[in-house]
């Protein structure tokens, strides 16, 4: 990918303008490279039956999904560097609704009960945070305002955007987004109601609804009415959904309809104009969406995931087959997965490892399906019968996983902080916008584990107790090493504050060398025993052992009267990939072992056809926590 480089933004058009503590104008970004990261391609007979490739893709990608590991200000903005300003036509966004809550993920074990039990009682693991939503109110307006001035960069001029959020914040919303894109271009409110949905709340009516502002990016931006009140009537979600529509000497759209015909009702001409007259969906109110509900089929696990059938009708109403569909906050990757059964190409991102791997597995499953379906019912040739359940042809049976920066290390942060809170005994604060949390009456704030206390950190927190005076609590850092300048800084600061006099003191808890907290640091990778070898023109892998140190710790944590023990290491393996000819970069996905449902397990046996010649064989175990293993070998 090019060079890192300054990308210009044009400016926001509008007023009137909603003002925070600490806005700025998005006039350029920095557009870093992407590294490519892993490929999954369904099938080597794919090419043929996708859809022709899209003439005007960027030269710097291949043709296919991409889902971009990353911060989205800078894969949007890298996107912004590498040919994709203005091409595309659908944006999807939900954002985290800066609700105060942290998103967390539930980890288990595989294997259900069997496999993970203690003292009889099936456990599970911690909970392992998604992300962190929490946020203060201006830091938040200003994290929005960015993204949605690189969208609108990236959008056509034909194309829409839809925001999803709700009453928590769908006010401040509307306002950045009439003010980024004018508003002359805001098309609706869209009210999505989930049926059966109901909660006692004292002193407050119970909140029914999610809002969906869709904006357009100009007078050019149309919505294909027709496309959803066809599907939508019929029910025919996500299958063949269009039926074949004929027209008439008068130039009117009609179709057979055949509800009824099994009562022995004959076919009969029902016109479009007449079912677009009928059709709910094309309200916006959306009362005919369920919410997801906790066991149901469609969950991938993931806490804010998305029904299938709302994305559905945004993707149908805004995009057409082949046409690029982008969510740059894809979660368990609902938008990347419908788009892909409605043949349209698609951009995801996500700065959660967990995220990016649910999406992973999801489009994988989603692509060999329609591989094997595509394998199954040959091309219909011209002039022969159109099977009109058939579903539409996918416009790419492949994708890339790349990388913008590097996001581990802030991933284990988030991870590492809620240990050390854990550890250490803080009490997590959700609402103020500088201390972390609490130790008794101490306020604490935790140093980010990339870099050690520094001066830059203490006079941050100078200038935040100046703002406030009114707090007199002693302030406790928590960090990973210190700078001796940051030492001699504290001791002049508390030198002030001798006896009695202990107004804003400062304590330091540097979690390698801490006296009481010392030995809270030591990450010990995980690790496999995998054997690789080659017999005639077959490779034989076989995994023999698994073990994750961070897993037990965390199960240990949960359960400290027993100590945690695994009977089938399997049960810690979330998934694993093999190469059968890995460069030693890119990691193409030759098989994937990803057990549907929870309780089974990996098969840890594999035998697949070997290349010609010498090759590396890589296998990638990817544990519960998220944790990669690679193991690769010569043969
Ligand atoms: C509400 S969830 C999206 C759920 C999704 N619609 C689905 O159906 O699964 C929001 C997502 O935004 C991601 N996110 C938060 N901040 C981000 C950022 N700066 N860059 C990229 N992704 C981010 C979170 O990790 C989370 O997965």
């Amino acid at each position: 990918m090019s060079e890192k480089k300054e990308i210009k933004i044009t400016a926001a058009k509008g007023r009137p303008m909603l003002t925070w503590v600490g806005k700025r104008p998005l006039r350029s970004v920095t557009a870093f490279p992407a590294q490519h990261v892993e490929t999954f391609a369904a099938t080597d007979v794919g090419a043929i039956h996708e859809s022709p490739a899209s003439k005007d893709w960027p030269a710097a990608y291949p043709q296919g999904g991409l889902l971009f590991h990353g911060d989205n200000k800078e894969v949007l903005g890298h996107l912004l560097a590498n040919g994709f300003r203005g091409k595309v036509k659908l944006i999807y966004i939900d954002p985290p609704f800066d609700s105060g809550a942290d998103y967390v993920r539930k980890v288990q074990l595989r294997g259900g009960a069997a496999t993970a039990k203690i003292g009889g009682e099936s456990y599970a693991l911690g909970e392992q945070i998604q992300y962190t939503d929490i946020w203060a109110n201006d830091n938040y307006l200003q994290f929005m305002y960015e993204r949605l001035m690189l969208l609108k960069e990236l959008l056509a001029r034909d194309g829409a955007l839809y925001l999803h959020c709700d009453w928590h914040k769908n006010h401040l919303l509307r306002m950045l987004v009439e003010e980024v894109f004018g508003p002359e271009n805001f098309r609706n409110e869209i009210v999505w109601t989930y049926p059966g949905r109901e909660m006692h709340i004292e002193n407050k009516f119970n909140s029914k609804h999610d809002c969906l502002l869709f904006v357009a990016k100009s007078d050019e931006t149309k919505i294909n009415m027709k496309d959803i009140a066809i599907v939508y009537d019929k029910g025919e979600r996500l299958k063949g959904l269009r039926r074949k529509v004929e027209i008439d000497e008068d130039g009117r759209e009609w179709v057979w309809e055949t509800r009824g015909q099994s009562a022995g009702q004959e076919p009969y001409k029902r016109y479009v104009e007449d079912i677009i007259k009928d059709g709910r969906a094309l309200n916006d109110v959306w009362d005919d969406v369920q919410f997801l509900r906790g066991n149901d089929p469609e969950r991938a696990g993931y806490p804010t995931q998305k029904p299938v059938s709302l994305i559905e009708r945004i993707i149908l109403a805004s995009s057409n087959p082949n046409d690029l569909v982008l969510d740059c906050f894809i979660g368990s990757g609902t938008t990347a997965a419908v788009a892909q059964k409605l043949g349209r190409r698609w951009i995801g991102c996500d700065i959660n490892k967990g995220a990016i791997q649910t999406t992973a597995k999801r489009l994988q499953g989603i692509m060999t399906e329609q591989a094997g379906a595509i394998h199954e019912s040959p091309l219909q040739l011209p002039g022969m019968e159109t099977d009109e359940t058939a579903a539409p042809t996918p416009a790419q049976l492949s994708f890339g996983v790349w990388r913008v920066n590097d996001y581990d290390l802030k991933i284990q942060r988030n991870e590492a902080i809620k240990l050390a809170c854990e550890y250490v005994g803080i009490e997590r604060l959700a609402s103020d916008s500088f201390f972390d949390g609490k130790l008794g009456k101490k306020l604490v704030k935790i140093v980010p584990f990339e870099h050690p206390l520094s001066p830059l950190d203490l006079e941050e927190l100078k200038r935040e107790l100046e703002a406030r005076p009114e707090l007199e609590n002693c302030i406790v850092f928590v960090c990973l090493g210190i700078e001796l300048a940051a030492r001699t800084w504290i001791e002049d600061w508390n030198r002030l504050r001798k006896g009695a006099e202990t107004v804003n003191k400062i304590e330091v808890i540097e979690l390698r060398t801490d006296a009481k907290y010392g030995n809270f640091i030591k990450h010990d990778p995980a690790a496999g025993k995998v054997t690789i070898a080659r017999s005639a023109d077959k490779i034989i892998i076989q995994i023999e052992d698994f073990i994750s140190p961070t897993i037990l710790k965390r199960l240990d944590m949960d359960m400290p009267l027993f100590k945690a023990k695994i009977s089938d290491w399997r049960s810690q393996i979330d998934c694993v990939m093999i190469d059968t000819a890995y460069d030693g970069e890119v990691f193409n996905v030759v098989l994937s072992d990803v057990p549907e449902k929870k309780k089974d397990l990996i098969e840890g046996s594999y035998t697949l056809a070997a290349p010609d010649g010498k090759t590396t064989v890589a296998v990638k175990i990817i544990d519960m926590l998220g944790e990669e293993v690679l193991i690769s070998k010569e043969v």
